[in-house]
């Protein structure tokens, strides 16, 4: 083997074998799956806050002795990831995958999220303000743009019930909820009547 070759896999078993210390963001909605992928494959003990809530022996994982993650812990012995079904909002929090001598540990951070409703677009009294207001959903952006591409504000994510007023002229506007789970828009075309300069926010 050449010394460039030897040296290339020394590089990759350290990369591998040490922790980065950042854990992975991820992201998932109620009542979904989420998969703990690792760089090493012989993870076999997850964590939660601390708490042991999956120990696999003989290819098989244990039951968890903790209540709420009972039954929903897997562990899938050709991928050899763990996964969590059933996602609850409050199983929000710090997971640790690593191997049973500890030396190998990836972590992980996840926010569940509820994915946002279609959002409902009125016409306030005065006809050219618009509110557009979505009821469900976590971590919400309510952001309102022309049709033509303009974005009318800068929203920053909030949990719903949230609403957004905009002040507009004639043409097509869409109002877009959003996180990271998912996305949804309503729209509504204002005829000549809407004539102010400026677009006002509230
Ligand atoms: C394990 O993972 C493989 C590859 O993603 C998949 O095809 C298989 O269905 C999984 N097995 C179980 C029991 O989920």
């Amino acid at each position: 083997m050449e010394r460039s070759t030897v040296a290339l896999i020394l590089l990759y078993i350290s990369a591998v074998s040490v922790s980065s210390g950042q854990p992975v963001l991820l992201d998932s909605a109620e009542g979904e799956t989420v998969t703990f992928h690792t760089a090493v494959r012989n993870m076999q003990i997850l964590l939660y806050n601390g708490d042991v809530i999956g120990d696999v022996t003989d290819g098989k994982v244990k039951p968890t002795r903790i209540e709420r993650f009972k039954g929903r812990v897997h562990w899938n012995s050709s991928t050899e990831f763990f996964s969590i079904t059933d996602l609850k909002m409050d199983d929000s929090g710090k997971y640790k995958a690593q191997s049973d001598d500890g030396r190998a540990v990836s972590e992980f951070q996840l926010t569940v999220h509820t994915p946002v409703s279609k959002p409902d677009v009125l016409q306030e009294e005065d006809h050219c303000t618009l509110r557009c207001s979505v009821e469900r959903g976590t971590g919400v952006t309510l952001s309102w743009r022309r049709v033509d591409g303009q974005v009318l504000n800068r929203p920053s994510p909030k949990n719903a019930p949230v609403s957004q007023l905009v002040t507009v002229t004639e043409g097509t506007y869409i109002c877009e909820a959003k996180n990271p789970v998912s996305t949804e828009r309503d729209s509504i075309t204002m005829g000549k009547d809407c004539k102010s300069e400026f677009f006002t926010l509230h």
